[in-house]
């Protein structure tokens, strides 16, 4: 019943937001290194030109920082930036990583002044290690605890003072504490097209690929809002155009190349059309709850809700709804379908009367 599934497990490119291993080389070459060669997200990077620079300027040390949103919009990159604009170093970890508080402590009491202290997907920090995060974060201080029962002691460790950057894709799982901590929150939107052509005109000059002026704004518009995603389709098509053509990617090429890759005019790939049609040929448009969803399409319910569903929303394709997920009158028309009155977006009886 659910042929999409079966298509997507199956895939072995993937053209999600999410990163994967082959990503991973060359999105360290294409990585921005400082604010003003970051393109898109204007608000963003005056805000946080004018934190960092201030405390710059006052000789403080700058707050710590959050950066929200779906994969693949630069939430890594903008920290590292932060860290080369205060000209201090980085250190990196992330939420899973710090299970225990001891992995934290020795994290923290490892600073020198100045440092940036990066925790990527910092929501799926555990407890322990969140509350010795907000002494950390208010007065660059941790206690360790020595010792079990009634006998233990804490002893109070002096932190060099220092700028916490977290990331996170679900700002809504954390804790209010901790979001409280944040100076300055970040929330990270999808890019517009012409953002996007920038992005793709720059890594092109990078990876030396003869991008032509049709074919980046192709490739742009099929990108979902995402750099991460512009950077691959621009690989992908940088390979058929090196295999089937003479190397040029003009608009013929991009096309030619997105249709092999399964990447459809609104950029979406296998698994976003398996979520739609699994919501509307399975759930009659809805409204479905998200983890049945997830399990009608094979997935985790966390990627569909972070990684698939950010996007269908912006695209006008999906709508939440108290009751739960819904297809709108747009997503059935992308799918070929007649949508029924009851879809948002259908056109009311009352008003085709007129
Ligand atoms: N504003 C930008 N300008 C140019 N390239 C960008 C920009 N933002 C992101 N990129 C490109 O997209 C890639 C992915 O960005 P990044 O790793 O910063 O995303 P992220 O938000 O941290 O994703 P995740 O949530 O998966 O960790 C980068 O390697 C870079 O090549
Ligand atoms: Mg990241």
């Amino acid at each position: 019943m659910y042929q999409d599934e079966a298509d997507w497990s199956g895939e072995g490119v993937s053209l999600t937001a999410h990163q994967d291993a082959s990503d991973q080389d060359v999105e360290t070459s294409l990585r921005p290194r400082k604010l003003s060669e970051f393109i898109g997200q204007a608000r963003v990077r005056e805000q946080l030109e004018l934190v960092l620079h201030g405390a710059l300027k006052r000789g403080d040390q700058p707050d710590h920082v959050l950066f929200s949103g779906p994969p693949g919009l630069g939430k890594t990159s903008l920290s590292m930036i932060i860290a080369t604009e205060l000209g201090s170093s980085i250190r990196v970890t992330s939420g899973p990583a710090l299970e225990r508080p001891g992995d934290l402590a020795a994290m923290l009491s490892n600073l020198a002044e100045g440092d940036v202290l990066f925790i990527d997907e910092i929501h799926r920090i555990a407890r322990p290690a969140e509350e010795m995060l907000y002494l950390a974060m208010e007065d660059y201080r941790v206690d360790i605890v020595v010792g079990k029962g009634p006998g233990a002691t804490s002893i109070p460790l002096e932190l060099a003072p220092f700028t916490l950057v977290g990331a996170t894709t679900r700002s809504g799982a954390l804790t209010g504490p901790l979001r409280d901590r944040f100076g300055f929150t970040a929330h990270m939107e999808f890019y517009s097209p012409e953002e996007l052509e920038l992005v793709v005109r720059r890594s092109a000059g990078i990876l030396g690929v003869d991008l032509r002026d049709d074919g980046a704004v192709e490739i742009a518009g099929r990108s979902r809002g995402t750099p991460r995603i512009a950077n691959r389709l621009l690989r992908r098509v940088r390979d058929f155009a090196e295999v089937r053509a003479d190397g040029a990617v003009t608009l013929e090429v991009a096309r030619a190349a997105l249709e092999v890759y399964d990447v459809d005019e609104l950029g979406l790939d296998r698994l976003d059309r398996a979520v739609l049609s699994a919501l509307i040929n399975s759930f009659h448009g809805g409204p479905v709850g998200i983890s049945t969803l997830a399990v009608a399409v094979g997935e985790e319910s966390s990627t569909v809700e972070e990684v698939c569903e950010p996007y269908l929303v912006r695209a006008g394709l999906l709508a939440r709804t108290p009751r739960g997920r819904v297809a709108t009158a747009a997503a059935w028309h992308h799918m070929g379908l007649t949508p029924p009155q009851h879809a948002p977006g259908s056109p009311q009886p009352d008003l085709l009367a007129e």
